[in-house]
């Protein structure tokens, strides 16, 4: 979704703020834009697709300046266009850039309106330069005039704001949107990622609800929405822009796919000994609430979601607890009832997807015996709002499309489960088998990504296809509804998941020799039924491509249909494993028909907009 940078410095400030946007890319954006106080007066660039076309744009005009605001777009209020694009200006004197949403934008645009302010936009933000200007107008300093907009402004905001009368100077503000100050010397920074400034400090402060923060030269304040300073805690990022760069990979889904034998290994790190998972991991008041817990409620959206749904699957085998799973945007939007002892888990990659965050905060009031929080982003505001936490350790993740985000999801997920089922009676042989494979976990991945020269022959037979059934049993049904939304995301096939067993109440008819029919076939005691439903398709012609497990393919295809082999491995961790080659099929897919991988049409990693 949007991006933020803004920058006061006493130097020329393009080059950190186009890296900023490019370092935002990979949220999803449809424009880009950058204002900067200038000799001539403020200056503003924008450009209709990507930041390559703004960065053009400054070299023809050869812009620079000390202090300014840059932004990606992902249209919500107003199509893609350069009209539409940010930075907003009022009367050429403030500039403002925005994430989020602002419901009262109508009556707000009537009001300003009415004071003779004339829009140049159908976007929600413009509302917000000229409130600025009017207030600035009416004598107010530059942060008492934010400070007083921001109060007026319903729904949600992350905004960067320049004033042609304040150069050295940028007020930012947040509530529901992510952002963030970052500590330089002799300059400070604002984003909404600290991605956007990891080349120029390590040193961020994260804004909290309500905070109106102020970055000039010489310091970095930050308010809250009353105008009192507040003190917040200066955190140091532990990974380097490094981290983000694509290196040898031609994208960086490809990078993230291969990284996941190491981002496993992370997630497991100091949470296994001698056979055991430690105590405490899920937080210190976390053995005891897991005790109590007499059912589960999982909330999440996308491959978050899909990730929840093994969960139920893990869950309710190993604790005998109860487990729903539902998609975040509804779940907030229905009057749920809560049994006694219940409690809620949020999974999400980012920690800032509006739908899971709403749900979070209107569950709080519902009587949940705690919240615990799967999470990758260890700032975010799903895990600052939340009793519990389990960190998932993926390290950054570009791609749109998640891979090691939901992979490292599922590891964390299979802690979780485990440690239920210790609470809770499961059997000690049991418990410790689950460890074990835990434990191979990380061996397992990278003995499935072997699989890559062979899935990407597949995928020339996948390239000119547009449609797709994906087919699992038990706990890999979940598994294909992701590898289904993988193919669909990257490489605009339609593909559609089923459990295969409900294959016959409609979805067979769909089936002929056009269409790939792909059965995920771990070792469990699901497979005898699922080999009948793969019976089910040969006989209607369907193109048979079926993944499974060695030790028990013999004989599960016939010579005409295509068989890939992953080393046998696990129950527990089968639905871990086979995501893998699905993931490289999406992959390789998507290369062949020349997608944007890494950056979907219409998607955002982060969706931060309801
Ligand atoms: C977007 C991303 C998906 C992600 C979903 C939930 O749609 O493109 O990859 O699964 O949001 O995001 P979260 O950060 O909450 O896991």
């Amino acid at each position: 979704m949007c991006g933020i940078v803004g920058i006061a410095a006493r130097r020329d400030v393009v080059g950190n703020l186009i890296y900023g946007l490019k370092a935002l890319e990979y949220r999803g954006y449809d424009s880009a834009g950058i204002a900067l106080i200038t000799d001539q007066g403020l200056t503003r660039l924008r450009a209709k697709g990507k930041v390559a076309e703004l960065e053009q744009l400054q070299q023809q005009h050869s812009v620079q300046g000390h202090t300014g605001i840059a932004h990606t777009r992902w249209a919500t209020h107003g199509v893609p266009a350069e009209r539409n694009a940010h930075p907003m200006t009022s009367r050429d004197e403030i500039a403002v850039v925005h994430n989020g949403i602002i419901e009262n934008h109508a009556e707000l645009r009537d009001e300003l309106r009415a004071k003779g302010y004339d829009f140049t936009s159908e976007t929600d933000t413009e509302v917000i330069a000229h409130l600025v200007h009017a207030e600035k107008a009416a004598g107010k300093d530059l942060l008492d005039a934010v400070l007083t907009v921001v109060r007026r402004l319903h729904g949600a905001y992350a905004i960067a704001v320049l004033s042609l009368q304040d150069p050295g100077r940028v007020i930012g503000a947040r509530k529901g949107s992510p952002m963030v100050m970052g500590l330089g010397d002799g300059e400070h920074y604002i984003a909404s990622d600290i991605h956007a400034l990891l080349p120029i400090t390590r040193r961020f402060v994260y804004l909290e609800e309500g905070d109106v923060a102020e970055i000039t030269i010489e310091r970095a304040r930050v308010f809250d929405i009353h105008g009192v300073e507040q003190q917040r805690k200066v955190k140091e990022a532990h990974f380097s822009a490094d981290a983000v760069e694509r290196g040898e990979y031609r994208h960086y889904m490809l990078k993230e796919i291969h990284e996941q034998p190491v981002a496993v290994a992370d997630t497991l790190e100091g949470r296994l000994l001698d056979g055991q998972i430690l105590t405490g991991i899920f937080g210190p008041q976390a053995v005891q609430l897991l005790k109590q817990t007499e059912a589960v409620q999982f909330v999440a959206c996308g491959s978050s979601y899909h990730a929840s749904m093994v969960a139920k699957y893990w869950i309710e085998a190993l604790a005998r607890i109860p487990v729903s799973v539902e998609i975040a945007s509804e779940y907030r939007y229905r009057d749920p009832v809560v049994p006694k002892n219940t409690l809620l888990v949020t999974v999400s990659q980012s920690g800032e997807t509006a739908d899971t965050l709403a749900a979070l905060r209107m569950a709080k009031s519902l009587g949940y015996l705690a919240e615990l929080a799967i999470c990758n982003v260890p700032e975010s505001s799903l895990v600052r709002e939340s009793a519990l936490c389990l960190m998932t350790r993926a390290g950054p993740e570009i791609g749109v499309a998640s891979t090691k985000a939901f992979v490292t999801q599922l590891t964390a997920l299979l802690l979780l489960a485990l440690e239920l089922g210790r609470q809770h009676g499961l059997d000690a042989t049991r418990y410790r088998d689950g460890v074990t494979q835990l434990e191979h976990l990380p061996q397992a991945v990278a003995d499935a990504l072997k699989l890559d020269p062979e899935i990407r022959v597949l995928a020339e037979r996948f390239a000119s296809k547009h449609h797709a059934l994906f087919l699992g049993r038990g706990r890999q049904f979940p598994i294909a509804m992701e590898g289904a939304l993988k193919l669909k995301e990257i490489s605009y096939i339609h593909a559609e998941a089923y459990p295969a067993g409900e294959l016959k109440h409609g979805p067979l008819a769909l089936v002929d020799e056009d269409m790939p029919v792909i059965a995920v076939a771990p070792n469990d005691h699901l497979l005898e039924k699922l080999k009948s439903n793969i019976e089910e398709v040969r006989a209607r012609g369907g193109q048979l491509i079926v993944f499974a497990d060695k030790s028990v393919s013999r004989g599960i295809t016939h010579p005409q249909e295509t068989l890939l082999e992953l080393e046998p491995c696990g129950e527990l961790i089968a639905p871990i494993v086979f995501t893998i080659p699905l993931q490289l099929l999406s992959y390789h897919v998507a290369v062949l028909k020349g997608t944007d991988v890494d950056q979907p049409r219409n998607l955002a990693k982060s969706v931060t907009v309801e």
